[in-house]
């Protein structure tokens, strides 16, 4: 079964889901309001799934480090949000900037609390927060507010990237019976789509420098790539001890970097192009448009009716309109 055919089997939608397109548009596209979403998912340990990612432990490894540091990324993309937001003067992007802030609490909220669920299952969170704190407080929250602010939109450019491949292969989420697991991700992917030109766009108002916006890039490269993957490496060894000498770990290695890194289906390695495109200097978050994609999304998660996360669902709330 390929994509489209799954993703019409499973909200039985008649119309194919359009591929990405990478043409220019344009970044002045009237931009609209986007609602802050409360979920309480009731994560529990024994129902977590260390291979929940395509059932290969070191790809799977990789989500759950990046599920514990991301939660620092979001802290201080919300309090630079904070700090910028008085400076904001279109009213739109104000408002647009409150909801960023308000999706990335309440994504770190959850994400704490998917974090706590792992602890029980001998995965290293404490140790985890303690080096993810460690950076943070004495290196990138004493970085001067204008590299905040560029490092807040490179973060932003990267969950973009992985939001879109993970929404472009929704097949990949479905080879694991956590369905709380699941809904984490697939909301964060739907919500990280839905705002990823407000911070570029917030970053271009109130500075535009390119040789700045580039550093910021490279500190977010840096953090994912370097970060996240020295956390993920670790991880399954924790875990699990005998992974050690587990020859079937480590040949099932290959293919989780191949899963991860790997030019042809790898989350970041097919994503390349992507990735690279937010060093072009006319580069805008919408030349991307997903547009067809949360549109899908939106009505396969969050349908009243039918909704993944209906059963998660307590409430919604937009931002006004502040002059
Ligand atoms: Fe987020
Ligand atoms: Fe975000």
């Amino acid at each position: 079964m390929n994509l489209t055919q799954l993703t019409q089997s499973l909200i039985g939608r008649s119309k194919p889901i359009q591929l990405l397109k990478t043409k220019p548009t344009n970044p002045n596209r009237a931009q609209s309001a986007f609602p802050i979403r409360h979920f309480d998912f009731g994560f529990e340990s024994d129902q977590l799934d260390p291979k929940f990612y395509m059932q290969a432990e070191w790809a799977s490894a990789y989500f759950a480090a990046l599920s514990i540091f991301l939660t620092y990324g979001e802290d201080l993309v919300i309090e630079t949000a904070r700090y910028h937001r008085d400076l904001i003067k279109d009213p739109v992007l104000k408002q647009r900037l409150t909801a960023l802030i308000g999706q990335e609490a309440l994504h770190s909220k959850i994400h704490e609390e998917y974090n706590d669920a792992m602890i029980p299952r001998n995965l290293p969170v404490t140790l985890y927060r303690k080096l993810a704190e460690a950076v943070f407080d004495n290196l990138l929250l004493k970085f001067p507010q204008p590299l905040k602010l560029s490092l807040m939109s490179g973060i932003e450019h990267f969950t973009a990237v992985l939001a879109e491949y993970m929404m472009r292969n929704e097949e990949n989420f479905y080879h694991s019976d956590d369905v709380r697991g699941r809904g984490l991700w697939m909301w964060h992917m739907l919500e990280e789509s839905e705002h990823k030109d407000v911070a570029y766009d917030v970053y271009q108002q109130i500075n535009g420098s390119y040789p700045l916006r580039m550093a910021g890039f490279a500190i977010a490269a840096l953090t994912l790539f370097g970060g996240v993957s020295a956390g993920a490496l670790m991880l399954p060894f924790f875990r699990r001890p005998k992974n050690l000498v587990d020859i079937n770990f480590w040949k099932e290695g290959v293919n989780s970097y191949a899963l991860l890194f790997g030019s042809k289906r790898g989350v970041f390695g097919s994503s390349i192009k992507h990735i690279a495109d937010y060093v072009r200097p006319s580069f805008h978050p919408n030349d991307h448009d997903a547009s067809e994609y949360l549109a899908y999304y939106k009505q396969k998660l969050l349908d009243p009716e039918y909704g993944a996360l209906t059963p998660y669902f307590i409430k919604e709330f937009t931002p006004k309109l502040r002059a």
